[in-house]
């Protein structure tokens, strides 16, 4: 049956054949459901769209514990004080739980910290959208001045003093660290964050239990009052730049900075809701404490900016009818995803 099957199935059954005590005793099923993950990353459920990798940088085991490595390495700042895992932070499915986050030597943070769960899928970074590869992104923290504060190229020489560091980037990628490996495999690691097992994925994919009574009105809920005009698709974002009225004046114009357009003024990319259990505060500047700050946001219908979008209006709710709503909101959390990515701490 080899000849029809990809070269990680082949594995999987060597694999299968052995554990079996090399007799194929064991169903099929068991087989596979028995063994341990063949890669540490996180896989994403069927039902959920490809992902796209570049071409130079696709994804394997090397790569990926290069990423992980650098990702937790507090060297990377100017005064060795943070990682991208002190914003990042593995229990808050890689976000944050305060407004801001402080970078090397303490330098106060302007924006919320947002969520890197499925940060692959992204088409473009920031909240204004103007990066547009996940290896162009990891540039802009190592050189803020408020993050890392600090120079790829000084951070390479930094890591080529160290043979381990030497000897897993030219395993992973042919050659020593350089702008070309960091920024590789960081976003090779980032794109194995994937969290698709929520409550509500397991509901999807037909477990009639994963969702209580509650969570199934909420989710109609949310449909019938518009959340899901820009909160779409799989990852609860049509990816779009929009003012949802958060504020009636804004001092961080979010897209304005990126075009200088007056009609940008207050427009951020429309996040995920994915993970909301553990990402508070909310919003780009983590304005709104709870998702009941939220929800009263929505319900009052914005600000009423000039550039708000015109789906955001007036709703009224019950009190049952919000709870059920953020019933809803709160089984988009992968409990499994988070567990994982604690247990990647160094
Ligand atoms: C000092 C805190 C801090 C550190 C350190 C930091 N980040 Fe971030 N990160 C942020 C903030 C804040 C944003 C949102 C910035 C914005 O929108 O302008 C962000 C945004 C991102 C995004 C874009 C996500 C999206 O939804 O568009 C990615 C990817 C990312 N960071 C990866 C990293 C990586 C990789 C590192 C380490 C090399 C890192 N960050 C280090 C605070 C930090
Ligand atoms: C017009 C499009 C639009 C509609 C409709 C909309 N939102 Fe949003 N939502 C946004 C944008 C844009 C942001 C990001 C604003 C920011 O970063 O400050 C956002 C942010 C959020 C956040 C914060 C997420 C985070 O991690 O910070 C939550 C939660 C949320 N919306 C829930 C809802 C719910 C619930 C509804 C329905 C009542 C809704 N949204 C309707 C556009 C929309």
């Amino acid at each position: 049956m080899w000849w029809y099957m990809k070269e990680s199935q082949v594995w999987l059954w060597l694999t299968a054949f052995v554990l079996c005590g090399g007799t194929f005793a064991c169903t099929p099923e068991q087989q596979v459901s028995d063994l341990e993950p063949v890669v540490p990353w996180r896989e994403a459920p069927e039902h959920w769209p490809e992902m796209n990798h570049p071409e130079d940088n696709a994804l394997n085991v090397a790569r990926w514990e290069l990423g992980k490595r650098m990702f937790f390495d507090a060297s990377f700042s100017i005064d060795g004080s943070v990682s991208c895992a002190s914003c990042h932070l593995p229990a808050h499915a890689f976000g944050s739980n305060t407004p801001t986050s402080p970078g090397a030597f303490g330098a106060a943070g302007t924006r919320n910290v947002p969520s890197l769960a499925n940060v692959g899928y992204l088409p473009y970074f920031l909240r204004e959208g103007g990066v547009p590869t996940l290896e162009m992104q990891a540039l802009v923290p190592i050189q803020e001045a408020n993050e890392f504060h600090h120079n790829i190229v000084a951070i390479a020489e930094a890591l080529a003093e160290d043979e381990s560091y030497m000897a897993q980037c030219i395993q992973a990628y042919g050659e020593g660290p350089s702008a070309f490996t960091i920024t590789r495999a960081l976003g090779a690691f980032q794109r194995g964050m994937i969290g698709g097992n929520s409550p509500y994925d397991r509901w999807v994919q037909g477990d009639e239990d994963a969702l209580s009574e509650a969570a199934l009105a909420g989710m109609e809920l949310f449909g019938e009052i518009g959340c899901d005009r820009c909160h779409g698709g799989h990852l609860f974002t049509d990816h779009r730049m929009l003012n949802n009225g958060l504020h009636a004046s804004y001092e961080d114009t979010g897209l304005e900075r990126l075009t200088g357009n007056p009609l940008d003024v207050g427009k951020f990319k429309v996040p995920s809701l994915r993970n909301l259990g553990v990402t508070a505060p909310y919003m780009f500047d983590g304005s709104l404490a709870t998702l009941d700050d939220v929800l009263i946001h929505y319900m009052d219908g914005g600000y009423g900016h000039p550039n708000q979008a015109e789906e955001i209006a007036p709703i009224s709710l019950s009190t049952g009818e919000m709870k059920d709503l953020k019933v809803f909101l709160l089984s988009l959390t992968d409990s499994t995803f988070i567990a994982w990515s604690a247990s990647l701490i160094p």
